[in-house]
């Protein structure tokens, strides 16, 4: 690390809202993930260095020049020096070959940072911090059947990001995915946060290369009203048939946009059309007809693919980043299912089933919808298909390592998020790969 030109003035401080966690009533929620933005279901109690923010706002602002990787030393180094030259970057020569079919396979010059290159990693998801034992997960990296994945190149990435915008609209695991990002670009350079202290959305501004990164948090993507403005655990009212405009008032000053909404979808909710409410999911209300979670899941893209189409004004690429699976196992969230796998399935060991299915189902139903009406309003609508890689890879997830033990309480265990360094950073070689294609450069 060579250089820091400090491209703000320092010291800028964050008005990081505080929110105290609440215990949630744990309702007839029985299998899902309640997992999300603010891990409602933490004791009241909290003694644990958890920063229940939906954002956590790095510290620095700092241009940082290195050589184009990060030291591999900070992780022990020898494998590196052992193990055979980066694969090379192979042929991905048309846009035809299927980025999402393919397999894991191991990648012995993983990871690409650390927790000391990278300063946006999310205390939940610094799972070495909190004393992760095993690196192998680390090691893996997406091998599409018909091509070569390169290899994230944050040079490379900047390069075809010149004078354009990115903008991620979902839930945590949105967040989860741009720090990723951030971590990968991290070896070259830091961002700027341009964003409002008070704006829980954030600008991320890469001034040397004119690249924005703009994270919009909108967990289900059409307009919701909160029970109790200041208690998430209460139960939101969504209303199916309107956009949520926190997003969809911005998209048209994007290039491309990463869409994305799962695991908000099983909590309990009241659902509205016509601002009439015709059922609810999980509510102790004997005169409101229960409905599935997949009721709502098929409304919120629906909306967004006739939102876009309908604004008229986003005339860029829009990728439909598919849900990615949780590995509870051994019981659900709630109920001491944890994830402590340390290798990927195989291919075929293990397939997406129930709920899970039913979500990626209607994401590529809807994509196809999408993708008919953009052809004649000129949106691109693109798959990001981060559930067939992901549902492989049990072993990503930070499980108890995601903050200090905690004495005298049960924590239960996070199967939802990934680990950074983890797999989700090869959501990012995706992303490249799916970047280069619409631009139309050379790999
Ligand atoms: C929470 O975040 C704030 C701002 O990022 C930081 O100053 C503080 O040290 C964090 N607290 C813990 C307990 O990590
Ligand atoms: C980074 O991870 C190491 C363990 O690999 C841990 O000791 C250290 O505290 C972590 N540092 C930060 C800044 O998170
Ligand atoms: C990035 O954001 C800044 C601040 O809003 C804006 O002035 C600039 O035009 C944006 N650049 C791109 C490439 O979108
Ligand atoms: C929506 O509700 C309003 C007022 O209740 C009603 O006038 C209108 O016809 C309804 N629209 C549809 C499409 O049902
Ligand atoms: C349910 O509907 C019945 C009949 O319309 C009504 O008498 C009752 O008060 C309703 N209960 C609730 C909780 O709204
Ligand atoms: C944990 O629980 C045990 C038994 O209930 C109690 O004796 C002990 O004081 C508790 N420890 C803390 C730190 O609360």
């Amino acid at each position: 690390m060579k250089l820091q030109a400090s491209e703000t003035p320092s010291g800028k401080s964050h008005a990081t809202r505080k929110r105290t966690p609440k215990v949630i009533p744990i309702l007839l929620i029985s299998t899902i993930l309640i997992f999300t933005l603010y891990f409602p279901f933490l004791p009241k109690k909290l003694t644990l260095p958890l920063n229940i923010t939906y954002y956590n706002k790095p510290s620095e602002n700092t241009i940082l020049i290195t050589p184009r990787r990060p030291s591999n030393r900070a992780h022990g180094g020898e494998w590196a020096v052992r193990n055979p030259p980066p694969v090379a970057a192979g042929k991905v020569d048309s846009t035809t070959c299927d980025l999402f079919s393919g397999e894991w396979v191991p990648n012995p010059r993983g990871p690409y940072y650390t927790n000391t290159t990278c300063h946006t990693i999310q205390e939940h998801q610094n799972c070495m911090k909190f004393g992760r034992p095993d690196t192998g997960f680390m090691k893996w990296r997406w091998k599409p059947d018909d091509c070569e994945l390169p290899v994230f190149d944050p040079h490379k990435f900047l390069a075809l990001m010149r004078g354009k915008s990115l903008g991620f609209v979902g839930d945590s695991v949105a967040r989860n995915h741009m720090q990723s990002l951030i971590c990968l670009l991290s070896s070259v350079v830091r961002p700027l946060d341009v964003s409002k202290p008070t704006d829980e959305n954030i600008l991320y501004q890469y001034t040397r290369f004119n690249f924005n990164i703009s994270i919009i948090s909108s967990p289900y993507l059409i307009r919701t009203r909160r029970s109790d403005p200041n208690d998430i655990t209460r139960p939101y009212h969504l209303y199916l048939d309107e956009f949520d405009q926190t997003w969809t008032g911005t998209i048209s000053t994007f290039d491309f946009l990463i869409v994305s909404a799962g695991h908000w979808f099983s909590r309990p909710t009241y659902f509205y059309l016509n601002r009439t409410l015709v059922g609810c999911l999980y509510c102790a209300d004997p005169n409101v007809t229960q409905m599935a979670s997949t009721f709502s899941y098929r409304w919120a893209f629906e909306r967004r693919s006739g939102l876009i189409n309908g604004a008229g004004d986003f005339k860029g690429v829009a990728f439909l980043r598919t849900f990615a699976p949780s590995h509870f196992e051994g019981g659900p969230w709630d109920k001491g299912g944890d994830c402590v796998r340390t290798a990927p399935f195989r291919r075929n060991e293990k397939e997406l089933a129930g709920y899970e299915l039913d979500m990626y189902r209607i994401q590529l139903e809807e994509l196809g919808i999408a993708q008919t009406v953009g052809r004649r309003t000129g949106v691109r609508f693109r798959l990001f298909d981060s559930t067939k890689p992901m549902v492989l890879r049990a072993d990503g997830h930070p499980s108890r390592y995601g903050h200090w033990p905690a004495v005298n309480q049960t924590i239960p265990n996070d199967c939802v998020h990934w680990c950074l360094p983890g797999p989700i950073d090869s959501w990012n070689d995706m992303l490249q790969e799916l970047v280069r294609r619409e631009v139309g450069e050379k790999s």
